[in-house]
């Protein structure tokens, strides 16, 4: 593996540590030390050595003794500034001890190696903490350790947590969604931070990646414990473009939207779904040419009708297009159930799952063990429902869609999208029409971070009060009527009644 990759280092260039210095110069009255814990060539340390002069100490530090090298001269050129840059790995240091020997206030400053303990994992690095359940994670992940991390989250969590007791300013660039999860860990989590904010940068042009990054500063020991932080457009902006943080112990985007539309955060009135999984798209997942179905391998398939459903994926429902072209094999009605029977009912189907046994064998999903061989998953009654109403989860544009069948069957969503199963079309559309509305995708644009890997999730759309959305829009009885419909018994509801509507 590239040691560039193993250690994370994407080197800042010295004009985007300027402004970030200035930034902190700006806000800021003076520091006892400005610290870089991965300072690679010093980037920071210089730009910051320039604006704050002689009086604080510089301290850097990184693993690379040849960047050490470098920033020790990057240091020396502005002249006589005091400090010292050493080699040191940063997770055999006892920051806690380090920082607390330091004259303050402290600024902590710099750019962690991007990098995600899994992506290391699979790139065989050694450069890594010792397993830590540092964020909590339950489960089996735990055990494993194999939940995923950025190591970024992991230093910034640890230097927040280093400095608590201490007085001291943090100003580095990471992810956006790092910088999210440090924050919402420290709120979650009772620790001093005060004031905080995300300066977001162009990280295509600064650094020639494409990934939502920013400047995460944050106070510690400034008397102004919160909960919130601010966003801004960009280092220069002075107008914040919105303010995320915690409202009951959810991460909500944007602050000001939520409270005005928090009374829509309610009852989740219809259970959302998750679209069925398979992991083999090549096996499981047909075009249809010629009257014959197509495989992502680009076989010919000779397959029965019995088990294949029309399909949609995300990107169908993000674009609209809602007549299906792709067609999915589906194993089982309910995730358990037996598989055998396919033998005598779809004998071409069977010879067709037993040709792809190996491909189907090798899916590494857990779910998939200790199952019924060629076993699928997140499928239930509610995924054959007559209609839909859904959405795709990577999408950031929020496009609720309604449908029905296809050729006779009922149309099924892959498990990138979700659902409310619906007993007719009238019914997907009347719920699709009001999640559509201008009210409710404030709402959901409200609690939605559009960087994250998968914008919606099933607990968002459960905050979606279907019930109080409709009375908004002048609908409260058709809602009704479909709300104490009978697919809520399929999709395991307690059965509401006029009454309690
Ligand atoms: C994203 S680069 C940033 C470097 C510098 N802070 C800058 O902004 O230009 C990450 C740096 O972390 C260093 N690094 C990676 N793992 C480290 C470790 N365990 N201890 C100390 N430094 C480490 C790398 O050598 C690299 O210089």
């Amino acid at each position: 593996m590239s040691p560039k990759k193993e250690y994370g280092d994407f080197q800042t260039p010295l004009s985007l540590a300027r402004r970030v210095a200035a930034l902190v110069a700006q806000k800021e009255m003076y520091f006892g030390a400005i610290i870089e814990p991965t300072c690679g060539v010093g980037a920071f340390l210089e730009a910051a050595a320039e604006l704050f002069g002689t009086s604080p100490r510089y301290l850097g530090f990184d693993i690379n003794p040849d960047y050490v090298e470098a920033a020790r001269a990057a240091l020396a050129r502005i002249g006589p500034a005091k400090g010292t840059v050493q080699q040191r790995d940063f997770y055999t240091t006892n920051w806690k001890q380090f920082l607390s020997d330091q004259a303050g206030p402290l600024l902590i400053i710099g750019n962690p190696p991007w990098i995600t303990n899994a992506g290391m994992g699979v790139l065989k690095g050694e450069n890594l903490p010792k397993k830590s359940n540092f964020q909590g994670h339950s489960g089996l992940d735990a055990m494993t350790g194999k939940a995923n991390f950025d190591i970024s989250e992991w230093m910034l969590i640890r230097l927040l947590q280093a400095l608590q007791g201490s007085r001291g300013v943090i100003a580095m660039l990471c992810k956006t969604a790092t910088a999210r999860k440090v924050l919402r860990h420290a709120w979650l989590n009772g620790l001093d931070v005060g004031p905080s904010s995300l300066h977001l940068i162009d990280a295509a042009v600064e650094f020639g990646v494409s990934v939502d990054a920013c400047l995460l500063y944050t106070h510690i020991g400034f008397g102004a414990t919160g909960s919130t932080a601010t966003v801004y457009g960009s280092l220069s902006a002075d107008q914040p473009l919105r303010t995320f943080g915690l409202s009951a112990g959810e991460l909500v985007s944007d602050l000001d939207a939520y409270r005005e539309l928090r009374d829509l955060d309610g009852q989740e009135h219809r259970k959302w779904r998750s679209g069925v999984k398979h992991d083999a798209a090549q096996v499981m997942e047909f075009t249809q040419a010629n009257g014959y179905f197509i495989n992502g391998l680009g076989e010919r398939c000779e397959l029965e009708d019995d088990y294949i459903f029309p399909l949609l994926k995300s990107s169908d429902l993000a674009n609209g297009r809602l007549r299906p072209t792709r067609f999915v094999l589906l194993t089982q009605r309910r995730t358990g159930d037996p598989t055998e029977q396919i033998r005598s009912i779809a004998p071409k189907t069977w010879r067709y799952l037993l040709e792809h046994a190996d491909q189907l064998g090798r899916r590494g999903s857990s779910v998939y063990t200790n199952r019924a061989r060629f076993s699928i998953f997140g499928v239930g009654d509610y995924s054959f429902s007559s209609a839909k109403v859904a959405i795709s989860g990577l999408y950031k544009n929020l496009q609720f869609q309604a449908f029905g069948s296809a050729g006779g069957k009922p149309i099924v969503v892959d498990d990138t999208c979700y659902f409310i199963p619906c007993d007719s079309k009238q019914e997907a559309e009347f719920f699709t029409d009001l999640l559509n509305s201008e009210t409710a995708r404030r709402f959901v644009s409200s609690l939605v971070f559009t960087d994250a890997k998968r914008p919606v999730t099933v607990d968002i759309l459960k905050r979606i009060d279907l019930k109080k959305l409709a009375e908004r829009a002048g609908q409260k009885c058709a809602a009704i009527d479909y709300l104490s419909s009978r697919s809520l018994k399929a999709s395991q509801q307690p059965l509401l009644s006029r009454r309690n509507l």
